[in-house]
């Protein structure tokens, strides 16, 4: 094929992808030619704004490691992965709902029991974390997995300091009850890291990069579907312009200050049923 003109480019690209062997992947490679060439022509990008793109594209490769995780600062902005998580995590009503998972997880975080502090040293005002971890029908979760991670009063989570000690971070069990409590740090609002392509574009289009204050919890246990959400911190001034577009009305707590100074939250998880 030759001579190919704006006109029809797109069925000739998409044509190009006919014989795909697996059905889902041609559908996805088909619809994105055709988003990718429809946003062309929307905008009427120019040569140099596609050049521009490539380049920003190629920072936000560069920046990435295995500590810096750029493409799910730039999915999460564009709201990207608030989208899917709601299309893919419709639950029951009453079902705990799940928001982003962020770039901030890491695996084999330090083990716990219950009571514990995780905070191991990260600076934070002390705060005591509990509740209890249910299925929909009220019943007790025995022995779930709590995985937990946050920020500290710095807005920092561990893997952003040199050191690479684990802090404020920890896995869990629920006891015979499904109850669980732990100590950490008071959990603060803080920016997403901003000083990559991210940031310049937050910047160019007058975006803050500020989330409300919250703690990540990833809760797994047997027969019931995998959980990943937050516990916001009611009263935060950024709840309503999240950077990342998670916050829920469901998933806010009050985070209550004690006689002591120290605070107290509590927060109850259900958890929906495996699907079959
Ligand atoms: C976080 O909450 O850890 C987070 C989520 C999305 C982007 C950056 C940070
Ligand atoms: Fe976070």
């Amino acid at each position: 094929m030759r001579n190919l003109t704006q006109d029809n480019i797109t069925q000739a690209v998409i044509a190009r992808f006919a014989d795909t062997p697996d059905p889902r992947l041609k559908e996805i490679v088909t619809s994105l030619v055709q988003h990718l060439h429809a946003f062309a022509r929307d905008v009427k990008l120019t040569e140099a704004e596609w050049f521009q793109g490539i380049e920003f594209l190629t920072r936000v490769g560069h920046i990435t490691d295995d500590k810096r995780q750029e493409f799910i600062l730039l999915s999460d902005t564009l709201g990207l992965s608030m989208l899917t998580v709601a299309m893919n995590q419709e639950k029951p009503q009453g079902c705990t709902e799940a928001t982003v998972f962020g770039p901030f997880f890491v695996e084999n975080a330090p083990s716990f029991d219950l009571g514990d502090d995780v905070s191991n040293g990260a600076p934070g005002i002390p705060c005591l974390v509990r509740g209890a971890i249910r299925g929909i029908n009220g019943e007790p979760v025995p022995g779930a997995e709590i995985q937990v991670w946050q920020a500290d009063a710095q807005g920092k989570y561990d893997m952003q300091y040199e050191s690479h000690e684990h802090k404020a971070r920890g896995v869990l069990h629920a006891d015979g009850k499904g109850h669980y409590h732990f100590r950490s740090i008071l959990a603060e609002a803080y920016p997403i890291p901003d000083d990559g392509p991210v940031g310049d574009m937050l910047r160019a289009t007058k975006r803050h990069p500020w989330r409300p204050a919250h703690l990540h919890f990833m809760i797994t246990a047997p027969g019931y579907e995998r959980l990943i959400t937050h516990v916001f911190r009611n009263g935060d001034s950024y709840l309503d312009s999240d950077a990342v577009f998670g916050v829920r009305q469901s998933l806010i707590a009050d985070w209550v200050q004690q006689p002591d100074g120290n605070y107290l939250v509590e927060y109850d998880f259900v958890l929906n049923p495996e699907r079959a």
